[in-house]
């Protein structure tokens, strides 16, 4: 049946527009939830803040398996060790695109490249061992092998050849166990969105690793060193009011969902100020620069706040968790470039819960758009 333009007209404006689906509720979860106003976060049933103290990264990937499958699962944390040492003799196969210039890039070629241990705690296992290699062969050095006997934020220092003393590997895992998962976020709505369709775990993660890089969701961390980086002899104010005026965002501030400060920059504040105290008797230098960073930050951060909200009286724009990733990530000797892809492999463990969880309503989602193009003659 051929439509009248009349009949087009009409049928072309049924919905009304939410240009970023902002506030639209199209999945029910059992992994975290973020409450925007009162600025919580509860992950695997557990506030974020508690659970960055008293949880390994591995418990939390369990747990949200757990709640995802809704059955018990055998020791994660001995599946991802093997895991990783498997992942490791697919490095030199890999090594063309574990190369590549870019992080994130390399992580996406060498995940949906490798082909073998295709399943979840595979992929979740691989990406420290990827990411890690990927730095050594961009800097001429030879990747450092896993090994099971390691934690996963112990693994990824060693492999990265960075110092795994216990006060860093805390931190690290504070980090990974603090970003696991923040409900409906572009990447995991991305990871969703293709799991919804039927396809495979490492389709899924690639789409959700390409969402992860862009600068308004993962990709902020780095940019916002770049700006403490600018602003340290300088009035922080008179540099964000030219960002401002050139059409820039500042990095690391606003949120879609927070209209408070970010929960997460709480923990993050608190595990710098721990890892300063425990790295202060044997690595002074590197105790002294985060007490100076963290300093600097706070008087960037509150000249932002203060511009945003001339700005925008209406829309509270706070630090979100990319202002103090940045310092945190810095402060354990990640380099900038690795940021966002050291940020995938903490949130792999919520993206494959989620896909678990999208897998078993076996609904595929698939909005409709309005349609506001030219129309037949
Ligand atoms: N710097 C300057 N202005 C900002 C801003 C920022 N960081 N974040 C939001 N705004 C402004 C927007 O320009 C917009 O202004 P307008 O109404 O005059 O056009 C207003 O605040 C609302 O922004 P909007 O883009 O509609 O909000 P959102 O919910 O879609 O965006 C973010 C959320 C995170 C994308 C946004 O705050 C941002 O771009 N932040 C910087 C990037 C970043 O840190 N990302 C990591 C997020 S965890």
């Amino acid at each position: 049946m051929v439509m009248s333009n009349q009949q087009l007209q009409a049928s072309a404006r049924p919905v009304a527009k939410a240009s970023g689906l902002e506030g639209v509720v199209v999945a029910d979860t059992r992994l975290s939830h973020v409450d925007g106003e009162r600025g919580e976060l509860i992950i695997a049933g557990t506030r974020a803040e508690v659970l960055a103290e008293s949880a390994s990264f591995e418990l939390v990937a369990e747990r949200l398996v757990e709640l995802a499958t809704d059955a018990p699962h055998a020791d994660v944390s001995v599946a991802l060790a093997r895991s990783r040492v498997a992942a490791y003799d697919h490095v030199s196969a890999l090594r063309d695109s574990l190369a590549l210039p870019d992080a994130m890039d390399a992580l996406l070629a060498a995940t949906a490249q490798a082909r073998s241990g295709r399943d979840a705690l595979s992929v979740l296992g691989a990406l420290p061992v990827y990411v890690a290699a990927g730095e050594r062969l961009r800097a001429g050095l030879t990747p450092i092998a896993s090994s099971a006997q390691r934690s996963h934020a112990e693994d990824f220092l060693v492999m990265l050849g960075l110092p795994p003393d216990a006060a860093r590997v805390r931190a690290l895992n504070v980090y990974w166990v603090t970003v696991s998962d923040h409900s409906l976020n572009a990447s995991t709505f991305a990871a969703r969105v293709v799991a919804s369709t039927g396809s495979d775990i490492v389709s899924s993660i690639a789409a959700a690793l390409g969402a992860l890089k862009g600068p308004l969701h993962g990709g902020a961390p780095g940019p916002v060193l770049d700006m403490l980086d600018a602003t340290r002899d300088a009035d922080p104010r008179i540099w964000l009011e030219s960002e401002l005026a050139a059409g820039r965002r500042i990095m690391g501030m606003g949120h879609r969902i927070y209209r408070v400060r970010d929960p997460r920059a709480f923990v993050f504040e608190r595990a710098l100020s721990r890892l300063e105290s425990e790295l202060a008797a044997d690595h002074g230098a590197a105790s002294a620069a985060i007490v100076e960073r963290l300093a600097h930050a706070r008087r960037v951060e509150r000249a932002a706040e203060a511009l945003l909200s001339e700005r925008h009286p209406d829309r509270p724009l706070r630090a979100n968790v990319e202002f103090y990733t940045a310092l945190l990530l810095e402060a354990l000797g990640i380099p900038r470039g690795l940021f966002t892809a050291t940020f995938a492999i903490g949130r792999c463990a919520g993206w494959l819960a989620h896909i678990e969880e999208q897998r078993r309503t076996g609904k595929l989602i698939r909005p409709a758009a309005r349609y506001i193009g030219p129309l037949p003659e």
